[in-house]
């Protein structure tokens, strides 16, 4: 009799997943069905008590062969798939298949009523580099396609170089949201063909960044000329904070963590290196993706990463690691094989 509930369930794909309770960087992480969350480049939304997580489906490997996926979550160890929140069909075809969506990030705006996603798109071996925006009505999606473009055109010295700057605008790649207690919200991206750090004001709506575009009011050149990528803003009693990596193609690099007065700069790189233990000169073999400061605990912070595997990009695997800024202002982000939200009543008080 147990036998056959047990088979019938199986058939009904109803066998339920052993509730987790503790994370396990660098592990397979499954859904609630018992298959391999594939959300990488992740970017979290907290929504009504419940934690959404998008990022790139790469089921089937390299560059945007299914989307943007969707993820919900009441406790952060255990994660229901939502759906493919951005189908790629969403988007115009240079970025479907052999093109990219990349690091997908997804704020909501109080005044619309709107979820808006802001995404790296790009073809042609990184060529193209352009933002993305999509909007929707519910978290989950499904995101309808809004717009594509280069958000600022700025003559920083054009060098000859792959992408038509100085006619289309100024590189968008490895990106970032982020909003602050004023409800403004700011995108980090890579720019000037990976050399310098965009951070620009969104406009009310957030479907694009605030016009006119004045340097040093609305937008800033920041870590200028540091090629940087991978940005994970967070704010902290006030300063705001930004993990970095290195511009390494998916192989890992050394991290930094620089901070700022004012969202839009200047930013400086802090002296003490943030990570700690097993290859953290490599930043765990990983690379910044997002910062989540966990609801009801404040002060405490997940450090989202990739681990990717450049061989089978399908199987990289993701790495989140608590963390809180100490009185000086610096953090130390601790390598963990396994832990659960409990470290932040304890250890990392
Ligand atoms: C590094 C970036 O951080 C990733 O998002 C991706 O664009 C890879 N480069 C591609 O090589």
């Amino acid at each position: 009799m147990v036998l056959r509930i047990a088979l019938l369930g199986v058939c009904l794909g109803m066998v339920a997943q052993a509730q987790r309770n503790s994370f396990e960087p660098g592990q397979v992480w499954l859904d609630t069905e018992g298959k391999p969350i594939q959300a990488h480049a992740a970017g979290i939304l907290v929504r009504n008590g419940v934690y959404y997580w998008y990022g790139q489906d790469m089921t089937f490997g390299a560059e945007n062969k299914v989307g943007v996926s969707c993820y919900s979550s009441r406790d952060l160890y255990n994660w229901k798939r939502e759906g493919t929140a951005l189908p790629k069909e969403a988007l115009p075809e240079q970025f479907r298949d052999t093109g990219v969506c990349e690091r997908p990030k997804v704020l909501f705006n109080e005044r619309t009523g709107k979820y808006v996603m802001w995404m790296h798109l790009d073809a042609d071996k990184y060529t193209v580099s352009e933002a993305g925006v999509a909007v929707a009505d519910k978290p989950e999606g499904p995101f309808r396609f809004v717009r594509r473009f280069r958000p600022l055109k700025y003559d920083y010295g054009y060098k000859p170089d792959c992408c038509n700057q100085r006619e289309l605008g100024n590189t968008f790649r490895d990106m970032n949201l982020f909003l602050d207690d004023d409800g403004r919200a700011y995108v980090f991206y890579a720019s000037e063909h990976n050399r310098t750090m965009y951070v620009a004001r969104l406009n009310e709506d957030f479907t694009g960044i605030e016009e006119p575009a004045v340097l040093g009011k609305t937008w800033a050149r920041i870590l200028i000329g540091e090629e940087r990528e991978a940005p994970a803003p967070f704010k902290y009693q006030g300063k705001y904070y930004l993990f970095t990596s290195g511009c390494t193609g998916w192989l890992p690099n050394k991290a930094a963590l620089s901070v700022a007065s004012n969202p839009l700069g200047p930013y400086v790189t802090q002296k003490e290196y943030p990570m700690v233990g097993p290859d953290a000169e490599l930043t765990f073999r990983a690379q910044s993706t997002f910062v989540l400061p966990v609801q009801g605990k404040p002060g405490a912070f997940i450090l989202l990463l990739d681990r990717w595997n450049p061989k089978q990009l399908s199987e990289s695997r993701y790495v989140w690691l608590p963390f809180r800024v100490a009185a000086d202002g610096t953090v130390r982000v601790v390598w963990r094989d396994r832990w659960d939200l409990s470290v932040f009543d304890k250890e990392l008080r």
